[in-house]
């Protein structure tokens, strides 16, 4: 199937590692050109060789997208380099194993860090793009969020954040002057998925009788997903073919997730 998004403009945010990696690479092998940005310059380096061995033109940048300046330096560079952006993921995200169990002595810190790095960062990233989506008349815009943005999770300041990206997605939708400009908004729920180094891989090491436990009464497939898994999903929905979708929330769980929509 021809996605038909060859060529296009497209950054990642956070795209050197677990989830927003392979939606780099997934973008690329459809012939976008592809940029990522995040903190550590290793993975960074990392990630624009692999990138690169794909033939496609590559912007990896280092930066911090809890800074209002380096987001303003992020885009800048792209326009710089590229005159344009079609495709935005705001991918980093997190703050899920944040905080504790009692709420009331969860510093407010955390509330706040959570927020800025889901929240905060998605909406400045958007609304520095979105005056080039409306010049060419088309583009796409995917937060990717969590099953806990459609549902309450054991962290609220993760449910609220994850809640409230998943709100502004579906309220740019609603604005008839950027989706009569081809520009969709949409968000994608991952449920568990396996990552190496990071939170359920280190939970696996140390506590494996909980994480079986965990899979069996939690995840209908009997198994996490993989970070690929939710790539193909974010690909298809930047595509041509997916004009229509807009101001949707996708869960790709293997029906962990307990909402009926
Ligand atoms: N994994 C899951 O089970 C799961 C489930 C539901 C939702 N999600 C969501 O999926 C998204 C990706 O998570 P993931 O599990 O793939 O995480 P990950 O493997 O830890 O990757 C996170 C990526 O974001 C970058 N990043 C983190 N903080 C950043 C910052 N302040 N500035 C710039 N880049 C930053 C990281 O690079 P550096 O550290 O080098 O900056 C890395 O490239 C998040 O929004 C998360 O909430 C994940």
């Amino acid at each position: 199937m021809d996605l038909k998004i060859k060529g296009k403009y497209a950054l990642v945010t956070g795209g050197t590692h677990g989830i927003g990696k392979s939606i780099a690479l997934a973008l690329a092998d459809e012939g976008c050109n592809v940029s990522v940005c995040s903190r550590n310059i290793e993975r960074v380096k990392q990630t624009e060789k692999e990138l690169k061995e794909k033939g496609v033109d590559v912007l990896a940048l280092q930066a911090d997208v809890t800074e209002k300046k380096d987001i303003d330096s992020v885009i800048e560079k792209i326009i710089a380099k590229w005159g344009t952006i079609h495709i935005l993921i705001n991918n980093v995200g997190g703050g899920g194993r944040w905080g504790e169990e009692i709420v009331e002595e969860t510093d407010e810190e955390v509330w706040s860090e959570v927020y800025n790095k889901n929240v905060l960062s998605a909406v400045r990233f958007t609304t520095k793009v979105i005056p080039y989506l409306r010049q060419q008349k088309w583009g796409r815009v995917v937060t990717i969020t969590s099953i806990f943005g459609r549902e309450a999770g054991a962290r609220p300041w993760f449910s609220m954040a994850k809640t409230a990206q998943t709100a502004f997605m579906k309220s740019l939708a609603k604005k008839p002057y950027l989706s009569q400009c081809n520009i969709t908004f949409n968000s994608v729920a991952p449920g568990a998925i396996m990552i190496p180094d990071t939170g359920w891989e280190k939970e696996l090491k140390e506590n494996p009788a909980q994480v079986e436990d965990f899979i069996k009464q939690e995840l209908p497939l009997g198994r996490f997903g993989v970070p690929d898994e939710i790539a193909r999903v974010v690909v298809f929905i930047c595509s041509q073919a997916a004009a229509l979708l807009n101001g949707a929330s996708i869960p790709v769980d293997g029906a962990q997730g307990r909402s009926m929509f």
